[in-house]
């Protein structure tokens, strides 16, 4: 047997059958050079994203008081403490398609007496809105994270946008501030990151972008700095190639907000009506998946080209505040909740744009993984009472070391990995430098079946001693279930030695790797 499927077979046999020959390795090498670090790596390009979307906030998150699920005022505890390991920095909420038609004041005041909505975007379910404000609030000093907290452009007004901000962050006496206070939050909280709308060009409003530019300037006009919190405002901004949209909110409105997002999602097809299964897929699909990963790139290059025409000195963030990879859902569940499974293609997915973000740390200063639980490329699963981390989990757990940390320049040269006519880089890389002077480097073998030699020359850093961690899998498809949710997680690593200009690293095919050097 030879081909695709052949290929397919012998991965799904793993590592462990001896009858299969290891591939010889790929050759790449990589320079670092530790003693010039430049831009500092935001932690906020490690953000994830929480929407009112299928089981993410209504179990994922939010069980009730009353739950046998352990929990800490309704919000369940092996969640959180997944969370808090995570160190994610920022949490953006409460959509999405659905913050444009959420209503804040729904979400107030004793649960019993909220008023239940049709959640007219997914599931058609009925939203209870008993996880609002507060509850949001407690989420985020429970996790130790910040909030990004997205207002409601498309069907709300500006006063309702405004009340919004001044009850959350308010110190004063005033009228919204002391609703809060009846309310049973005394103290304002810290709002660091307001949305002033999101996708304005479709689910947002169905706006043009000049249209939208304007309602920007009249609605960001009135999402105030109370005394003790200072809101950065983002824009709704354009997804993958639309330069046009960015091109116009800089140009109307550059000056009026501190970041700009972006969208972009990958497809293993590129076609919404039939995207591709999450776990039944062949080395074609794989090799496809991580080429449009890699687009992000080239979508984060142009943008950022066109936001340099009216803002040099990158005082705009880019916000990739949507991101990820976007499946057929799991067969048998609603499809309006867009939950799908997880496995090793989509740690390598995340690694690479991780390295990507951190590559462009001058003008990306926030991304959110779409989205947390339940919810497209998650990094947690739930089933009611228990908790499965996915090997996306498992790439920023081993990632969040670059979190606040100086960009180190590498040069990286690979052959490339290739399927019929289409190529991607074999291997991805990228480096930092953290506070105490630790070097941490990231690298991805893109490659489904074969290994990759790397020689890395190393200067300005005195690499005492080098640990490292691997994330791989026995075949591409393998992932976490309920049954057995240790399939894929990381492992010690130890195939690298020293050379006289720096390392050799050997990485498994399809593996994520983490090394840690010490000044
Ligand atoms: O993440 C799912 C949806 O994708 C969001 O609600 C929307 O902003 C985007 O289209």
């Amino acid at each position: 047997m030879t081909g695709p499927l052949a290929l397919t077979l012998a991965l799904s046999l793993g590592a462990s059958n001896q009858a299969t020959p290891t591939p010889a390795p790929i050759e790449a090498s990589l320079t670092v050079k530790a003693g010039e670090p430049s831009v500092k790596i935001n932690k906020n390009i490690y953000g994830h994203f929480a929407e009112h979307l299928g089981r993410l906030i209504y179990e994922g998150i939010w069980v009730g008081e009353d739950s046998k699920i352990p929990n800490t005022r309704g919000i369940r505890n092996d969640v959180v403490a997944a969370l808090k390991n995570l160190k994610v920095p920022v949490l953006r909420w409460p959509g999405g398609c659905f913050a444009d038609e959420y209503h804040w004041k729904n979400g107030i005041g004793p649960r019993a007496e909220r008023p239940g909505i049709y959640n007219t975007h997914w599931g058609g379910v009925v939203e209870n809105n008993h996880f609002g404000t507060h509850e949001f609030m407690d989420l985020v000093e429970q996790i130790g994270t910040e909030a990004y907290v997205s207002g409601n452009v498309g069907s709300g007004t500006v006063q309702e946008m405004q009340e919004w901000v001044e009850y959350m962050t308010s110190p004063a006496t005033s009228p919204m501030a002391n609703l809060r206070r009846r309310n049973g939050r005394e103290e304002p909280w810290k709002v660091p990151y307001f949305a002033v709308g999101n996708e304005t060009w479709g689910c947002g409003g169905n706006m043009r972008a000049e249209y939208y530019a304007d309602l920007f300037l009249q609605y960001g006009t009135f999402v105030k700095n109370y005394r003790g919190n200072t809101v950065q405002k983002i824009a709704s901004g354009s997804s993958d190639e639309n330069y046009r949209w960015t091109d116009v909110l800089m140009n109307a409105a550059a000056k009026r907000m501190q970041g700009l997002s972006l969208h972009y999602y990958t497809l293993p097809t590129g076609n919404w009506q039939k995207k591709g299964s999450a776990t039944e897929f062949d080395e074609d699909a794989w090799h496809a998946t991580l080429k449009r990963a890699l687009r992000m790139d080239e979508f984060i290059t142009k943008h950022s080209a066109v936001m340099d025409k009216y803002d040099p000195e990158k005082k705009v963030g880019l916000v990739v505040d949507e991101w990820g990879t976007w499946y057929d859902v799991e067969p048998g569940t609603n499809p309006g909740f867009l939950y799908q499974q997880s496995t090793i293609r989509d740690a390598i997915t995340a690694a690479l744009t991780l390295n990507i973000f951190h590559r462009h740390a001058d003008r990306v200063t926030m991304a959110n993984l779409a989205q947390t639980i339940n919810v497209l490329q998650a990094v947690i699963l739930t089933d009611k009472e228990k908790m499965i981390l996915t090997p996306t989990y498992h790439v920023f757990e081993m990632f969040k070391v670059h979190q606040d940390a100086r960009l180190v320049p590498t040069e990286l040269t690979t052959p490339d990995y290739r399927r019929g006519d289409a190529a991607v880089p074999a291997v991805s890389s990228s480096a930092s430098i953290d506070a105490t002077g630790k070097l941490h480097i990231s690298l991805v073998n893109l490659d489904a079946a074969k290994p990759a030699r790397i020689s890395v020359a190393l200067s300005g850093h005195a690499a005492k001693t080098i640990t490292g961690r691997v994330l791989t899998a026995p075949s591409i498809n393998s992932h976490n279930t309920f049954e057995k949710p240790d399939v894929v997680k990381p492992a010690s690593f130890t195939t690298f030695s020293r050379t006289p200009q720096g390392l050799s690293v050997e990485l498994p095919a399809r593996s994520v790797v983490v090394l840690a050097l010490e000044p």
